[in-house]
């Protein structure tokens, strides 16, 4: 519990600490890795190279200082670190190292200026923050390994099919080892995958390419030429071969109703797209699903969107964009006109795909009378805003 003085000495302070955020986080990741090497492995090394997770964590942080005194709205903005902790399994005894190097780089990039009194104040809101998150992380661990088919931890899954979804996606089918049966993830969810590459450990989040039925979960990955981990699932990985897998977790879920759905995506981003478009036309509702690639041969899933469309005829209307070629309904890119064009009155929106494309997106719709609440979306990496391309 913060001291009245205490909380005097954070909003005199937190001026300073956000001038200087990028300063501190560029010293807070090293300090951390080299203090504490185990918590390295979880952190995608690409994200730190772009700087947009060092600056979420420490953003986070000073977020929190205008958020405190409304625990409701801070557990909503909270939501997304919650998903991307739960997926990672990230556990109580890592809240001390991150406090510690985190104190450890505002005391260096400050100096002077953090008297004791000072450090003493910026910890207790650190440990406030960190106890809210262990709570809401606790609560969806329990809650996920209670329900039928749930774990906790990591559990390993087999790869029991894959199948080449276009040139550079390729869909993997996950078995668990033990043969039980498979918790129900929520249509558009992601999960975290621990794969051991050259003997360490490492993470990345993948959406659920499939609706949940008890038995498998798929994950369709798109291989980056230089990546880590889509390379190593793409060309060292196959059938019978295992990983683990975390509890899914993530907020870009259908929201309950009957509106008419605009389901958009461009690239890889159409992997959340997929299930929730099965589970809302299961669900009788209206989805235009609009889905934007290279070309005929970057387009995937072509043929189960076809499949589920004839299923559909009066309820799916699946439209697509290639920026090359002539193998799609529209060639160039997705623009407000197109969109104009498809867009039922009083539609929800998601879209995924790379920021460029969210961007756009998030503002047609926005000039097109969508309001924010009905505009949904969710970066394949750290949240970022959309004004930030
Ligand atoms: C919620 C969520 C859902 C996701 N869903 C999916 C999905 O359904 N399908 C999917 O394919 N992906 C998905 N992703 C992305 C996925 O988690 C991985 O980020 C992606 O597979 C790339 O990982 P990688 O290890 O192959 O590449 P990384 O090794 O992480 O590299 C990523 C990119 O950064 C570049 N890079 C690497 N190191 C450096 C460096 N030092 N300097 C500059 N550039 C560098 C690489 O060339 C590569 O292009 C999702 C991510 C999130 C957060
Ligand atoms: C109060 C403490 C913490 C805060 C405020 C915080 C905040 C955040 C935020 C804002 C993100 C980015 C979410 C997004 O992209 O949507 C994030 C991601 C992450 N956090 Fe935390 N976090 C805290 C503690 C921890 C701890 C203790 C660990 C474990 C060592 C941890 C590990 C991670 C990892 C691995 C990611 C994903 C990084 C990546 O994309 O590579 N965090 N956190």
């Amino acid at each position: 519990m913060l001291t009245p003085e205490q909380e005097d000495l954070i909003a005199a302070t937190a001026p300073a600490v956000a001038d200087h955020l990028d300063t501190i986080t560029q010293r807070f990741y090293p300090l951390m890795f080299e203090r504490y090497p185990q918590v390295k492995p979880l952190f995608n090394q690409a994200h730190q190279q772009d700087g947009g997770q060092p600056r979420a964590l420490a953003g986070a942080v000073l977020a929190y200082v205008g958020l405190r005194q409304d625990p409701q709205q801070a557990r909503g903005v909270l939501a997304t670190v919650v998903s991307k902790h739960v997926s990672l399994g990230i556990q109580p005894d890592q809240y001390p190292i991150v406090g510690e190097c985190l104190m450890a780089a505002i005391g260096e990039v400050l100096g002077e200026a953090v008297t004791p009194e000072v450090a003493a104040a910026w910890s207790g809101l650190y440990e406030e923050l960190a106890g809210l998150l262990i709570e809401l992380e606790e609560y969806r661990y329990r809650e996920f390994e209670q329900r039928p088919g749930g774990w906790r931890g990591t559990r390993r899954f087999r790869i029991a099919d894959t199948r080449q979804e276009s040139a550079v996606i390729r869909s993997f089918v996950l078995e668990p080892e033990d043969g039980g049966p498979v918790a129900d993830h929520q249509p558009g969810q992601f999960i975290g995958v621990k794969l051991t590459i050259d003997g360490e450990p490492v993470y990345r989040h993948y959406s659920l390419s499939d609706v949940p039925n008890g038995r498998h979960y798929r994950i369709s990955v798109k291989r980056e030429p230089q990546g880590r981990a889509s390379r190593h699932l793409h060309d060292a990985m196959s059938v019978g071969d295992t990983l683990e897998l975390l509890p899914p977790a993530g907020d870009l879920t259908l929201a309950d109703g009957d509106e008419p759905l605009l389901l958009a995506s461009g690239g890889v981003g159409q992997t959340p797209m997929l299930p929730m478009a099965r589970h809302a036309l299961a669900a009788g509702r209206r989805v235009i699903y609009l889905h934007a690639a290279l070309d005929g041969e970057h387009h995937a899933f072509r043929d189960e969107v076809a499949a589920l469309a004839a299923e559909h005829p009066q309820r799916l209307r699946a439209v697509s964009v290639h920026e090359r070629g002539d193998a799609a309904d529209h060639i160039g890119r997705i623009d407000r006109k197109l969109l104009a064009s498809l867009l039922p009155e009083d539609a929800r929106c998601y879209f995924v795909g790379p920021q460029g494309f969210m961007t756009a997106m998030d503002q047609a719709l926005a000039e097109l009378g969508v309001p924010g609440e009905r505009r949904h979306y969710e970066h394949f990496g750290p949240s970022r805003p959309l004004d930030a391309a």
